[in-house]
C-alpha cells in the first residue's frame, strides 16, 4: 500500500530499508518469483508509488515477475477489488502452473468454510473475575504504542464552529501527564475509537449475545496469537464495544462467511450472489455506494445473523482501526496536555439515516463534566518537520482543520521566540468557522504571526487560500528567495493541493521572473529538499 505522501506503510518500513541497501548484490533475488499488487488512491499525486518502486527494485535485484504490477485504486467505482480480484485469479493460475498440487491433495473449494481463528469459551456466570480489574487499561510501562495505548483523560471538548454552521468542529484537550508521551509540531496522535452503546446493544440483540457473559479466547491454531488489546477473560460487551468494527462497510468475504451460516434460503441466495464475481456491481450499489454499515447489513439478514456462531465473530468482523489526527498543540505552550481539532464526519447518502464517522462522532460525544472520561491513544512521528533554525521563516497553508499541525508549530515557535510565521487560513465564514480566531489575532498583535484569511462564502465569488497566495506573491517570493523560508501545506480539500501548487508556481513566475517550466522545476526542487512539505488527505 502507498500511504501518506507516497510512503510505505509502517509495517513495511524495515523490509523497505533492507531492500534498498546499497550492499545488496544485483542478482541477489534471481531465485525469486514475485508478483506485486499495489493498493492506492489515484486522487493523490504519487498514485501507487510504493508498488511501482517495489516492482522496479525486485526486478533490478534479479527477481522474476509472474505478472505485471496491478494497481488497485480506491477511486475506482468498484473499489480496489476491481483490480484485486482478477489479479488473484491470474496469480493462482500462475502459481498452480509452476507448483502443481501434489497427487492425492486437492484445492479446498473457495466456498468451503474454514475453522474459526479462535474458540470462544464462555465462563460460568458466577466466575470470580471482577470486571473492573479486567477492563481497566493498565498504566503503560514504556512509551505508549498501538499494543499499549495510554488512557488519556479528556480535559475539555469544545465546539469551535457556530451552532448554526453545517459542520461541528471540536477542540479536544487530553491530559497526558505521567504517560511518557512527548511530541513536536507535525506529529500525529493515533486514537482507538469505540462503538456507541446503542449500536453495541443492537448488535448483541441481533446476534442473541448476552453482553455481560465472560469468555476466554483460545486460538484454534497454536501458531496464532491472541488478538491485541483484548483482555482475557473478556466480556461480550467489551469485545463489541472496543474491538469489532460493526460500523465499517463490510467486505465481500463477510458476505461469503455469513452465507455459509445461513439457514434461510432467501437470505442465503442473496448473500451468495453478493459474494460471487457476478454480484460485485450489485454489492457495490447495496453496500459501498450508500456506505451501509455492517450492523445495518446484519439487520437486513436477520435469520442469517442469529445463526452466526460466537466463535466466528472475530473472523467475520474486522477489528476497529485506530484513527490518526494531527496534533494541534505544543507541549511548550500546554505542558502535559495534548489538543486536537476534529471535524465531526457526517454526511447523507440515499439511506435515510445520516452516515457518521465512528471516531469523530465518538470523540464529539465525550463530556468531561460527566466524570473521568478516558481515550486510548499513542503518538506517531509525523511526516512534516519544521526547521530547527529559529531564523528560518515558515509559510503555512492550512484551510479548515488542515490548520491543526500549524497551530502546534506556531505555538512551539512562539514559545521559542521565533517570529517568522506566516499562515494562510481558509474557511467558509468569518463568523461561523474561523476557529482559533482570538488566538491568531493576539499573535498578530504581538508581532509573531502574519495571517491571511480566505472566507470562501462571505461574498458572491469564492475566495480560497490560493487566491490569497497570489495576491501576496511579493511577500511569499521575498520570504522564499531572500530568507530561505520553508513552505507547508495541509488540508483535505481534493483539488486544494494542486491549486495551491499552481498559485505558488505563478508567484515564482510573476515575482521571481521564472518561466512556467522553471517555476514547476523550482517547486519540485523545493519539495525534494524538504523546503516544501505537505500532508493532505481526501
Ligand atoms: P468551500 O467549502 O466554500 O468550497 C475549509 O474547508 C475551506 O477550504 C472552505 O472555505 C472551503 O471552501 C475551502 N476549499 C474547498 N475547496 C477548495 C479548493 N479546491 N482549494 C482551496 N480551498 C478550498
Amino acid at each position: 500500500a502507498t500511504t501518506g505522501q507516497g510512503d510505505p506503510p509502517d509495517n513495511m518500513k524495515m523490509f523497505w530499508r533492507f531492500l534498498f541497501r546499497k550492499s545488496l548484490p544485483a542478482s541477489s533475488l534471481c531465485q525469486l518469483d514475485y508478483a506485486v499488487l499495489g493498493l492506492g488512491d489515484s486522487s493523490y499525486p504519487k498514485f501507487n508509488f510504493i508498488a511501482k518502486k517495489l516492482h522496479k527494485r525486485l526486478l533490478q535485484l534479479g527477481g522474476n515477475p509472474l505478472l505485471p504490477v496491478a494497481l488497485g485504486d480506491d477511486q475506482h467505482d468498484l473499489g480496489p477489488d476491481a483490480v484485486v480480484d482478477p489479479w488473484l485469479v491470474a496469480l493462482w493460475e500462475k502459481i498452480l502452473a509452476l507448483y502443481p498440487v501434489p497427487p492425492g491433495l486437492e484445492i479446498i473449494s473457495p466456498d468451503a468454510r474454514l475453522p474459526p481463528k479462535y474458540t470462544l469459551h464462555y465462563l460460568p456466570e458466577d466466575s470470580p473475575h471482577p470486571e473492573s480489574a479486567v477492563l481497566q487499561p493498565a498504566a503503560p510501562r514504556a512509551a505508549p504504542c498501538e499494543l499499549q495505548p495510554f488512557a488519556a483523560r479528556v480535559v475539555s471538548n469544545q465546539r469551535v464552529t457556530a451552532q448554526s454552521h453545517f459542520q461541528d468542529v471540536r477542540l479536544i484537550e487530553f491530559d497526558i501527564a505521567g504517560s511518557g508521551i512527548t511530541f513536536s509540531a507535525g506529529d500525529v496522535v493515533m486514537i482507538q475509537p469505540q462503538n456507541c452503546p446503542e449500536d453495541v446493544q443492537q448488535f448483541c440483540q441481533l446476534l442473541r449475545l448476552e453482553p455481560h457473559r465472560r469468555f476466554m479466547l483460545e486460538p484454534t491454531d497454536p501458531g496464532t496469537s491472541l488478538p491485541p488489546l483484548l483482555p482475557q477473560p473478556c466480556t461480550i460487551q467489551y469485545l463489541v464495544t472496543h474491538y469489532l468494527d460493526i460500523s465499517c462497510v463490510p467486505r465481500r468475504s463477510f458476505f461469503e462467511l455469513l452465507a455459509s451460516f445461513s439457514t434461510n434460503e432467501l437470505e442465503r441466495e442473496k448473500l451468495q450472489e453478493f459474494s460471487s464475481a457476478q454480484g460485485q456491481e450489485e454489492l457495490y450499489s447495496y453496500c459501498n455506494r450508500p456506505r451501509r454499515t455492517t450492523l445495518e447489513v446484519l439487520w437486513d439478514f436477520p435469520h442469517s445473523t442469529c445463526a452466526i456462531p460466537a466463535d466466528y465473530l472475530l473472523d467475520l468482523i474486522p477489528r476497529i482501526r485506530p484513527r490518526a489526527f494531527s496534533i494541534a498543540s505544543s507541549l511548550l505552550a500546554h505542558p502535559e496536555r495534548m489538543q486536537i481539532l476534529v471535524a465531526v464526519v457526517q454526511y447523507k447518502t440515499r439511506l435515510s439515516k445520516a452516515r457518521r464517522g465512528l471516531c469523530s462522532t465518538w470523540l464529539a460525544s465525550l463530556n468531561p463534566e460527566q466524570g473521568d472520561i478516558r481515550v486510548p491513544l499513542w503518538v506517531k512521528k509525523g511526516g512534516m518537520k519544521f526547521p530547527a533554525d529559529p531564523a528560518t521563516p515558515v509559510i503555512m497553508i492550512g484551510p479548515g482543520t488542515g490548520v491543526a499541525p500549524f497551530r502546534a508549530a506556531i505555538q512551539e515557535r512562539v514559545a521559542l521566540g521565533h517570529r517568522g510565521n506566516c499562515l494562510f487560513f481558509g474557511c467558509r465564514h468569518q463568523s461561523k468557522d474561523f476557529y482559533c480566531q482570538a488566538e491568531w489575532e493576539e499573535l498578530v498583535t504581538k508581532g509573531f504571526l502574519t495571517l491571511f484569511t480566505a472566507f470562501s462564502r462571505d461574498q458572491e465569488e469564492k475566495v480560497y487560500v490560493q487566491h490569497r497566495i497570489r495576491e501576496n506573491g511579493k511577500l511569499v517570493w521575498e520570504l522564499l528567495s531572500s530568507e530561505n523560508a520553508h513552505i507547508y501545506l495541509a488540508g483535505n480539500a481534493k483539488q486544494m493541493p494542486a491549486a495551491v501548487a499552481e498559485a505558488l508556481q505563478s508567484v515564482l513566475q510573476q515575482e521571481g521572473g521564472l518561466s512556467p517550466l522553471e517555476a514547476k522545476e523550482h517547486l519540485t526542487a523545493l519539495e525534494r529538499s524538504r523546503r516544501f512539505q505537505s500532508e493532505t488527505w481526501s
